[in-house]
């Protein structure tokens, strides 16, 4: 049987925070799908299809790792690619609450479909893709938390604005 795990967000951009969970995922199982989705209470900065080329690039050196952007429900999703596991990242007690709403939610869409959590890597638990864009609109550093290609395009985003 393959296992297959579906790694959702909206990847605005990729972190090293994702990717540290990403990569521990890929080792767990047989196939991960990123999955680039929707999250209607966030403004975007980059396009869909910018995102699934960014995390395309700084997923490269993982041989089980697919990139897809979907317009739906996460569990839709899963259910497209056959996932039965959802792998989310948790790095404080603060991220608690909204991911409890998540995966109870998606939990009454398809009872089929668990969620798993992993602590996020005690490097990364206080970097967000919002801080990130934040620095980066003020020119200060970001080559720490985010791989060197978002990094330069965070960079030109904010300098052609
Ligand atoms: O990286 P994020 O923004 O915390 O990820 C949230 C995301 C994109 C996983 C969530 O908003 C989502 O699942 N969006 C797709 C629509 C959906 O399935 N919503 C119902 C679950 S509450």
């Amino acid at each position: 049987m393959t296992r297959v795990a579906v790694c959702p967000g909206s990847f605005d951009p990729i972190t090293y925070g994702h990717l540290d969970i990403i990569e521990r995922t890929s080792k767990v199982f047989d196939k991960v799908y990123i999955s680039v989705l929707k999250n209607s209470s966030k403004k975007g900065l980059f396009m869909p299809q910018e995102r699934v080329d960014m995390i395309e690039k700084v997923t490269s050196h993982l041989d089980n790792v697919e990139v897809k952007q979907f317009d739906g429900l996460l569990v839709d999703f899963c259910n497209e690619v056959g996932a039965k596991a959802i792998v989310r990242g948790l790095r404080a007690v603060s991220d608690f609450e909204y991911e409890m709403q998540l995966t109870s939610m998606n939990r009454k869409l398809d009872s089929d479909i668990e969620t798993i959590y992993m602590m996020t890597n005690n490097n990364y638990s206080f970097i967000s893709s919002s801080i990130v864009k934040e620095v980066a609109k003020y020119g200060g550093k970001i080559e720490d938390v985010v791989p060197p290609h978002v990094a330069a395009l965070l960079q030109e985003k904010f300098i052609n604005r």
